[in-house]
């Protein structure tokens, strides 16, 4: 190889700052997870080889970086350690070698829980009440973010029982549910907002932000998994005292095993990597720690991690392949949308061939161009990313190229035009350009919308191409005769689908203006239109400055509806619709004001402190809307004892439980 120890250690050490840096402050990762560990080791295999080469500013001697400098700092009472890592069953064995040695045990008692992949935060409690809470930062000093942690709905605002200690730092993990985030993405994608890379990123991105109004809105979900500071009385080991934190109102992982000895880690660890896919969140590796308290003690710590626990890593979600080529797609704002083709890798369960590259910002931002390896991630269903371009030296420039977006639309062949200050290009083509007409009636028809069941992707692309259809009025004056002589379609088919249209012609105002595609207005948008407005004129009519009264709407939304309202096209093709038969019944004033506005509850099981019907009454009166069965459109659930499968679907489905003594501190505070 050629190269010194200390050589080795400082190219090392220089490398891992950097892409710490970019992981922990930039959010930004250049190499995958997996790419770290290994250097990492790597330098802390050398440095105790050569102890002499190892300094204090080490990265094996800290953990991630320096907090970014708006929020207020928050010094850890305890530093908020790391966790070292193994990568093999052999790594495992070796780790528990050393503890049972150490300990002068034959066998250990193991607590395993989930590695969730989401942000690290400390929540301190005093009497009981939730008081501060911190992110990690550099594992000494973290960002004290308690207003964001304080809108996250199952971190209870105040515990419950008799024994809670009266000072109580608790540690764990804040996530995104994994189809809370498919949610939250297909709501931005709607809109035209930018969609996250991952639920991690969400959840950091979250997290971080300085209006705790925008953290409220998004699925953040807590689970506690050890403890800090503990001023009282807590049981003496690990798996009791995540018990007592669940008895006190604290989410705790319904994963978590307590296992005899080493074989037994091992089968937790193949059982949990064999359900990963199907988990509700993502984690990313199995965490082992010796359960009782005195062991920990005696075993303790080396300089960032405790001797008592050890991480084991799944194999990376992360692989690096070969960007061969870009294809760009017109979506239904004519936004043209790069799309890279891959050479083909098996990521996570499957073969993945295309990613997303968003727009020509993100291109720039990872200068990525044709023939780089890439690196790829794939995290459940989400779009495939490419996260970075792999620092390969040497790469022979000749056999790169550069990403050229086209200056016309590639389907159309209509202007492209990139407004001042925003990422996208448009094809200025409008309903001519057959790729945006598809795209506007797949949104009009789809479920949220006008929900024309059975006008499938397929069928719209054969009517476009057919020129049966120029405008989406038209799919309301399709005919039998039509629809029977196509591709795949028949009298029957033909029958449903017309039938189907017909029934859609019945809508509310919420879909309608929903159905319409106007520019960054999603579905709860509409619902505030809608409310504000009453009538689709008034709203069609409204001047900015009124646009702008209405809940979420902000000017970018307000100029978008007004540009929508004074297109004479846009106008013609809503006068069509009207004339087509498409009619709503007029909408009734709806509370949607106080501070549990745009949420929507259901109450269960039996309360002890009132009825069912009142806890239903006071939830509306601050603005909620409350139903009876749960579903994606749940925001929390109240459950009292007894709830049953409302509380398990509600679960499922990663929407927030609330308990009746967490509830009534929530209405002290807001009635
Ligand atoms: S225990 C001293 N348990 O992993 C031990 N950490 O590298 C402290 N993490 O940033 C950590 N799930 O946020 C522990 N069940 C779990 C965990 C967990 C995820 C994160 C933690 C920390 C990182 C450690």
């Amino acid at each position: 190889m050629g190269t010194s120890p200390d050589e080795e250690v400082l190219t090392l050490r220089a490398q891992l700052q950097r892409w710490a840096a970019a992981y922990f402050e930039l959010d930004a990762p250049v190499v995958p997870d997996a790419d770290y560990d290994q250097a990492m080791r790597r330098l802390e295999t050398l440095e105790r080889e050569f102890p002499n080469l190892v300094t204090s500013d080490s990265p094996t001697q800290r953990v991630g970086s320096a907090p970014l400098s708006e929020f207020e700092s928050v010094e850890h009472r305890l530093p908020m350690l790391s966790l070292d890592n193994a990568f093999s069953a052999e790594d495992l064995r070796d780790f528990d070698r050393r503890v049972t040695e150490r300990l002068g045990l034959l066998e250990v008692t193991y607590c395993c829980e989930p590695k969730l992949d989401g942000v690290a935060v400390s929540i301190v409690y005093e009497s009981g009440l939730l008081v501060l809470a911190a992110t990690r930062g550099d594992g000494a000093t973290g960002e004290n973010i308690t207003s964001n942690v304080r809108t996250i709905r199952n971190v209870p605002l105040a515990l419950k029982g008799d024994h809670v200690p009266p000072y109580l730092e608790v540690r764990g993990e804040v996530v995104i549910p994994r189809n809370a985030f498919e949610r939250m993405n297909a709501q931005a994608r709607d809109a035209g907002e930018k969609v996250f890379v991952n639920p991690r990123n969400a959840a950091a991105g979250s997290l971080r932000q300085l209006d705790s109004r925008i953290t409220a809105k998004r699925p953040l979900a807590f689970t506690a998994y050890s403890v800090g500071v503990v001023e009282g009385e807590l049981p003496a080991s690990h798996d009791a005292i995540l018990q007592a934190l669940g008895d006190f109102g604290l989410p705790i992982s319904d994963y978590m095993e307590t296992v005899e000895g080493v074989d037994a880690c091992e089968r937790y660890y193949q059982s949990l990597a064999a359900q990963r896919d199907g988990l509700p969140f993502d984690i990313d590796g199995i965490v082992f720690k010796v359960n009782g308290l005195q062991e920990q003690e005696r075993l303790g710590f080396v300089s960032r991690a405790p001797r008592w626990a050890i991480a084991r890593k799944f194999p990376a979600q992360e692989v690096s392949t070969q960007l061969l080529g870009v294809d760009f797609q017109v979506g239904r704002t004519g936004a043209i949308t790069p799309v890279a083709r891959l050479e083909p890798v098996f990521v996570g369960g499957v073969t993945v061939s295309n990613a997303t590259l968003h727009n020509a910002d993100e291109i720039a931002r990872l200068g990525v161009q044709v023939g780089d390896t890439v690196v790829v991630r794939r995290a459940g269903d989400v779009i495939p990313q490419i996260v970075s371009v792999t620092e390969s030296v040497g790469s022979s420039s000749a056999a790169r190229r550069a990403i050229e977006f086209p200056v016309r639309c590639p389907d159309c062949g209509s202007n492209v035009h990139r407004v001042e200050g925003e990422a996208v290009m448009r094809c200025v083509g409008g309903m001519s350009c057959a790729a945006q007409l598809k795209a506007v009636i797949r949104h009009f028809a789809s479920r949220k919308a006008m929900d024309i069941e059975g006008l499938g992707d397929k069928l719209i692309d054969q009517l476009v191409d057919d020129a049966l259809v120029t405008s989406v009025a038209d799919v309301f004056r399709l005919t039998k005769e039509q629809l029977a002589v196509l591709e795949r379609m028949g009298d029957k088919s033909s029958e449903n689908v017309l039938a189907s249209i017909d029934k859609a012609k019945t809508t509310s105002l919420p879909r309608f203006i929903y159905a319409l595609g106007i520019r960054e207005v999603g579905e709860a948008t509409a619902r505030a239109l809608a409310q504000h407005f009453l009538s689709l004129d008034e709203l069609l009519a409204a001047p900015a400055d009124v646009l702008e009264g209405v809940d979420d709407v902000g000017p970018v939304v307000a100029r978008h509806i007004s540009e929508f309202a004074h297109d004479e096209r846009n106008r013609q093709s809503i006068s069509d619709l009207l004339s087509s038969g498409v009619n709503w019944p007029s909408v009734s004033v709806v509370s949607g004001e106080g501070p549990l506005a745009g949420t929507t509850w259901v109450v269960t099981g039996k309360l002890e402190s009132m009825g069912r019907d009142d806890a239903e009454q006071r939830l509306r009166a601050l603005g909620a809307k409350t139903a009876s069965s749960v579903s994606a459109k749940t925001s929390t659930v109240l459950a009292g004892p007894g709830a049953g499968s409302k509380r398990k679907k509600a679960e499922s489905l990663g929407i927030s439980i609330m308990d009746e003594s967490e509830w009534l501190v929530m209405l002290r505070e807001m009635e």
